[in-house]
């Protein structure tokens, strides 16, 4: 059984796919162990005291985009307490840095809505769809110290639409995370995946 603790500052809708998926048995083998939110009233803590998830608020408000200092240590301190061998990244918008990737090395997953290389960083929907991409996307990918940079696990494309808009791709986009996100949780607490330099390989 693997122990996940996932970090998110908004609504939670990938954290609600994969507990539904663990909830249903859809993924065996994972649990949640802990959710920790970096803002107060995050949607996605309520949505884990619902499912009767410990759930914890940590401030991280000394920078604005990231995680790190003694805030940070808190972070590390809250997982390891809970015994967590991966974290997962759902919503969580601070750069992860050295210290938490240090604590976890190659345990930390993140979800990002784009077909990774392309568009890293914030509203990559939105950047796809003024770039005028044909295809946009979601990508589930191990955290290095870089943005949006580590190696891919998974991705799933979506069309764009000519009457497409930033919202409407995007929740096409939140499909597939859904979909994906608790795929790669199943292959994970399966130990199914393995990281060859920049490459996973599955199976
Ligand atoms: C998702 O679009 C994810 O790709 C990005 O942040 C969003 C989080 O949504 N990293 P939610 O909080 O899981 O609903």
């Amino acid at each position: 059984m693997i122990k996940i603790g996932v970090l998110g500052s908004g609504t939670g809708s990938n954290f609600a796919a994969i507990a539904e998926a663990i909830n249903s048995k859809e993924i065996i083998g994972a649990e949640i162990a802990i959710v920790i939110s970096d803002v107060k009233n995050a949607k996605i803590l309520d949505r884990a005291a619902a499912l009767g998830i410990p759930n914890k608020y940590i401030p991280a408000d000394d920078f604005k985009t990231k995680l790190d200092g003694k805030q940070e240590q808190d972070y590390i301190d809250a997982l390891q307490k809970a015994n967590v061998d991966y974290i997962i990244l759902a919503g969580f918008m601070r750069m992860i840095k050295g210290g938490i990737l240090n604590a976890f090395p190659l345990k930390i997953i993140n979800i990002h809505p784009a077909l990774l290389p392309a568009f890293p960083g914030l509203h990559s929907w939105k950047q796809a769809l003024d770039y005028g991409a044909k295809y946009a996307g979601c990508t589930v990918h191990f955290v290095d110290a870089g943005m949006d940079s580590g190696p891919i696990i998974a991705q799933s494309a979506v069309e764009v639409k000519d009457d497409d808009t930033a919202e409407t791709l995007h929740a096409r986009i939140q499909v597939q995370e859904h979909i994906i996100f608790p795929k790669v949780i199943q292959l994970i607490a399966d130990g199914k995946i393995k990281i060859e330099g920049r490459k996973v390989k599955i199976g």
